[in-house]
C-alpha cells in the first residue's frame, strides 16, 4: 500500500464507526485497517476515530445496550492497533458541537437533496416513509458535522460511505458560500475545509459469506474477533456457487488475508475441492484473527484504561470542536 499522507504537511484524518454490534471483517478491511495505517503515516498530523453513538441511536434504543456497544467499539479500536498516544478516540455524544452543527446544516439543506441519500432510498424500499425517523433522514448532516468540525483532510471509509462524504463536501461548500467569514481569517475565506474520501479500491466493498456486501443487516458477516468455532461455522456456510472450479466467495474472502499469487497456486492445485479450500481458509482466518482477539481480551480486562482513553479523547476533541463552533457562530451571527 503506498503512502497517502504527504509527510511534509500535517493532515487531519477523521473516521467513525457506529456502535451497533460486533465489527466484521468488512469493517476491518474496508476501513478500520486503514485507520491504523494512516495513523502511522500521519506522524505530524491529527487522527480522530469517533464512536458515533448518536448515529447508532437510530437503531439502538436501549440504555444498557448503548453503553455496552459504545465501550466495545473503544476496545475494538485499541485491539486493532489504534494508539491513543497518536490518535484521539472519542464518543460523538461527548462533544455536543456535533449535534449543534448538524442542526445548523439542517437549516441550509433541502428535503429533496437528502432524499437522494442511498440509505434513505433503501429504507424507503424496505419499510416506506412512515417507518423512517427524522434522525435517519438527517443522518448525513450529522455525519457532515462530524467530519467538518475538525478541518478534516482525509476520511478513510468503505465504498458505502462515499456519498456521505460527497454530502459533507457539498454542505461545506454551501455553508462557505452562504456565510463567508468577514475577516477572511479562516481557510481561504470559508469556515470549512473540503474533505476527501479515502477508499481502497481492492476492498471498497468486502463481500459477505453469500457474496453480497458484508453487512450486519444481511446476516452474512464474519466477525473480526470471532472465536475459532465461529470462524469454522461462518466459513462452512459460505455459499459456493461458482464457475465450476474456483469457489468465488471463498476465494474473495481468502484474498483479504493471503497474497493473490499464493492463493492462485492453492486454488489451482485444489480445483473443485471446495471442502479442502474452505479448510485452508478456516486455518488462515484463525491465524489472522487469533492475535487480535487475544489482544482484545486483554484490553477488555482493563476497563479503567479504556474509560481513561475515552475521557482524554473527549477533552482533546472538545478543545478542537469548540474552537470551530466559535467560528461557525460568528459566521452565522449568533456569537
Ligand atoms: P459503519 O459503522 O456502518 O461502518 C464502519 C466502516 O466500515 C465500512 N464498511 C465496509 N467496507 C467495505 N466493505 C464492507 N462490506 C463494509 N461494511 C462496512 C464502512 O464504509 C465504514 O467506513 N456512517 C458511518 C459512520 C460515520 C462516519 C462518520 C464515518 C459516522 N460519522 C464520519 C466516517 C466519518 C457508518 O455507518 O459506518
Amino acid at each position: 500500500m503506498k503512502n497517502v499522507i504527504d509527510s511534509e504537511h500535517s493532515q487531519t484524518i477523521f473516521s467513525g464507526v457506529k456502535p451497533t454490534g460486533r465489527p466484521h471483517i468488512g469493517n476491518y478491511f474496508g476501513a478500520m485497517r486503514q485507520f491504523v495505517k494512516l495513523q502511522e503515516e500521519n506522524k505530524n498530523g491529527e487522527n480522530y476515530f469517533c464512536i458515533v453513538d448518536y448515529h447508532a441511536l437510530n437503531l439502538i434504543q436501549n440504555a444498557e445496550e448503548m453503553r455496552h456497544l459504545s465501550l466495545d467499539v473503544a476496545i475494538d479500536f485499541l485491539a486493532i492497533g489504534i494508539d491513543p498516544k497518536k490518535s484521539v478516540i472519542f464518543k460523538q455524544s461527548d462533544v455536543s458541537e456535533h449535534t449543534e452543527l448538524a442542526w445548523i446544516f439542517d437549516t441550509i439543506t433541502t428535503v429533496p437533496y437528502l432524499k437522494r441519500a442511498h440509505a434513505y432510498k433503501d429504507a424507503m424500499t424496505k419499510g416506506g416513509e412512515e417507518n423512517i425517523s427524522v434522525g435517519l433522514f438527517n443522518y448525513p448532516m450529522l455525519m457532515a458535522a462530524d467530519i467538518l468540525l475538525y478541518d478534516t483532510d482525509i476520511v478513510p471509509v468503505g465504498q458505502d460511505q462515499k456519498q456521505h462524504i460527497e454530502f459533507a463536501r457539498d454542505t461545506a461548500e454551501k455553508f462557505n458560500r452562504i456565510f463567508p467569514t468577514q475577516d477572511g481569517s479562516t481557510l481561504g475565506g470559508g469556515v470549512f475545509k473540503l474533505p476527501e474520501a479515502y477508499i481502497m479500491k481492492d476492498v471498497e466493498t468486502v463481500p459477505g459469506i453469500d457474496g453480497q456486501k458484508m453487512s450486519k443487516s444481511y446476516n452474512n458477516t464474519i466477525s473480526l474477533f470471532a472465536s475459532d468455532e465461529e470462524i469454522e461455522k461462518s466459513v462452512l456456510s459460505i455459499v459456493t456457487d461458482s464457475d465450476g472450479e474456483v469457489p468465488q466467495n471463498v476465494f474473495a474472502i481468502h484474498s483479504l488475508i493471503k497474497p493473490e499469487k499464493e492463493l492462485k497456486k492453492i486454488y489451482e492445485e485444489n480445483k473443485g475441492k471446495y471442502k479442502v479450500l474452505k479448510d485452508i481458509l478456516i486455518e488462515d482466518l484463525k491465524n489472522f484473527i487469533r492475535p487480535m482477539r487475544e489482544r482484545r481480551g486483554e484490553i477488555a480486562k482493563d476497563l479503567d484504561f479504556v474509560n481513561k482513553v475515552l475521557e482524554e479523547g473527549k477533552e482533546k476533541a472538545r478543545a478542537v470542536a469548540s474552537q470551530k463552533m466559535e467560528q461557525v457562530r460568528r459566521a452565522i451571527g449568533v456569537s
